[in-house]
C-alpha cells in the first residue's frame, strides 16, 4: 500500500495541507512544535482511527474548529486506486468513506491500510505494560487473519460478562457457570493458538534480524500464553475460580498474554540502555514489517517520528536501509536534514518542511 496523496484539515495547528509523498521515502523536518508529529500522527489515524497521543479525539481538532479530516488517494499492492478519509467532530461523531462509499464501521477502514509506527515512546513495546506487547501481536494477526477480529471481540465480550458476574460477587448456578466457561475457555485457546503461532514465526524472522542489526547482543522473544502453562485455560478458569470471585476479575486468560525479552539470559528491561531498547524495538519492528510481506505479499507503511532521539547515526541508517529494502513507504520526521546526514544516498524520495503548520514541499 503507498499513500499517493494525502489532505489534512484541521489537524493540531495544520489548517490545511495537501502532499504528494514519495512511495519510498519522506521526510519531513521543521523546528520544535511546527507540526512533524502532527502530520505522522494525521497519517495514524488511516492505520489505527486514533491518535498515538491521546486517547481524546477532540485533542487533536484544531483550535477553534469543529473537526478534522483527513484523506488519501492510496495506491494498492494490486496497482488499484483506494480512496479512504476520515472525519471526526467535536460532538465526537466520526465517519469514514472507502471509495466514496460511507461506513461508521473504523474496522472497514483500518482493516485496509497496514501502518506501523515508532517513536521515541516505542520502547514501551518492552518496558511498557503487557497491553502493549499484546497489541503488538494482534496487529500481525489482524491484517493477514481475516476472521481474527472476530474471535479478539467474541473473546473479549464473554470475558466482560464473566467479570460482570464476579464483580456482583455472584457467579451462576454451577450449570449456567459452566456454560459461560467453557464458551470463554473455547475462544480463549482458539486466540491464544493463533497468538503462539505468531510469535512462533515472528521468532525466526527476528532472530535472522536482531543478528545483522543488533549483533552487540543476543536477543531473544518468548511468549507468555496468559495462565499456567501445563493446564488448559478451561483447567485454569476452574482452579482460579475461587480466587476470582474474591478479586471479582478474571486473572486468568489471552487477556493476560505477554511477550517476554531476554538478553543473553537476563530480563531485557534490567539490562538494556535507552538506546539498545530502541534498537531492540526497532528490530523487532523490522521483523513484524518482514513476515507481514511474508504472509501477504503485501507492503506496509511505516512513520518514523523524531528519528534522531536517542539512536546513533550509524543505527539511523540501518534502521531506515532496512524498512526501505523491503519497499515500505516510509515517512520520517527529524528536525534538521543533518540527523540524516546519508541521505543524499536515496534517489527516491521527497522532502517536506513544516512551518508553523504550513506544509511545504522542498
Ligand atoms: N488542537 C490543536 N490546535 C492547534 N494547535 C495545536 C493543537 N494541539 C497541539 N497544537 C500545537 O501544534 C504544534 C505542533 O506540535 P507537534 O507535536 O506536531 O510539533 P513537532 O514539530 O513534532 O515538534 P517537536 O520537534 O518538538 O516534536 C505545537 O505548537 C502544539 O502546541
Ligand atoms: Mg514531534
Amino acid at each position: 500500500m503507498k499513500l499517493d496523496n494525502v489532505q489534512l484539515s484541521d489537524f493540531r495547528n495544520i489548517a490545511s495541507a495537501s502532499l504528494h509523498p514519495s512511495h519510498s521515502l519522506t521526510l519531513i523536518t521543521g523546528k520544535n512544535g511546527s507540526g512533524k508529529s502532527s502530520l505522522i500522527e494525521s497519517l495514524f489515524y488511516l492505520g489505527f482511527g486514533r491518535s498515538f497521543r491521546t486517547v481524546k479525539h477532540t485533542s487533536v481538532i484544531r483550535n477553534n474548529s469543529d473537526k478534522f479530516s483527513v484523506f488519501a488517494k492510496c495506491i494498492t499492492d494490486m496497482g488499484e486506486e483506494l480512496n479512504v478519509g476520515l472525519q471526526r467532530s467535536r460532538s465526537e461523531q466520526f465517519l469514514c468513506s472507502i471509495n466514496g462509499e460511507h461506513s461508521n464501521r473504523l474496522t472497514d477502514l483500518v482493516s485496509r491500510i497496514p501502518l506501523q509506527l515508532f517513536t521515541p515512546q516505542s520502547t514501551d513495546l518492552i518496558i511498557g505494560s503487557p497491553g502493549e506487547r499484546r497489541r503488538f501481536i494482534d496487529w500481525g494477526l489482524f491484517h493477514v487473519e481475516h476472521n481474527f477480529n472476530k474471535v479478539f471481540q467474541t473473546y473479549h465480550r464473554l470475558l466482560k460478562n464473566r467479570n460482570a458476574l464476579l464483580k456482583q460477587g455472584a457467579l451462576l448456578t454451577a450449570k449456567e457457570n459452566a456454560y459461560w466457561e467453557q464458551q470463554l475457555a473455547a475462544v480463549g485457546e482458539e486466540l491464544n493458538v493463533r497468538r503462539k503461532s505468531y510469535v512462533d514465526e515472528l521468532q525466526s524472522v527476528f532472530n535472522h534480524i536482531s543478528s545483522e542489526f543488533l549483533p552487540e547482543f543476543c536477543l531473544e522473544i518468548s511468549y507468555y500464553k496468559g495462565w499456567e502453562k501445563e493446564l488448559s485455560l478451561a483447567e485454569s478458569l476452574v482452579k482460579k475460580s475461587a480466587y476470582d470471585i474474591k478479586v471479582g476479575f478474571t486473572s486468568s486468560g489471552p487477556h493476560k498474554s505477554d511477550l517476554r525479552f531476554k538478553v543473553d539470559g537476563t530480563i531485557a528491561q534490567e539490562l538494556l540502555s535507552r538506546g539498545q531498547l530502541r534498537m531492540a524495538v526497532a528490530a523487532l519492528q523490522l521483523a513484524q514489517t518482514k513476515l507481514f510481506q511474508q504472509q501477504t505479499s503485501r507492503k506496509s507503511i511505516f512513520l518514523l517520528d523524531d528519528v534522531g532521539a536517542e539512536l546513533d547515526i550509524e543505527k539511523r541508517e540501518r534502521f531506515i536501509d532496512g524498512l526501505l529494502a523491503m519497499d515500505t513507504q516510509l515517512f520520517v520526521t527529524a528536525i534538521e536534514r543533518e540527523q540524516l546526514a546519508f541521505i543524499d544516498k536515496y534517489k527516491d524520495k521527497k522532502m517536506f518542511h513544516v512551518e508553523h503548520g504550513r506544509v511545504n514541499e522542498e
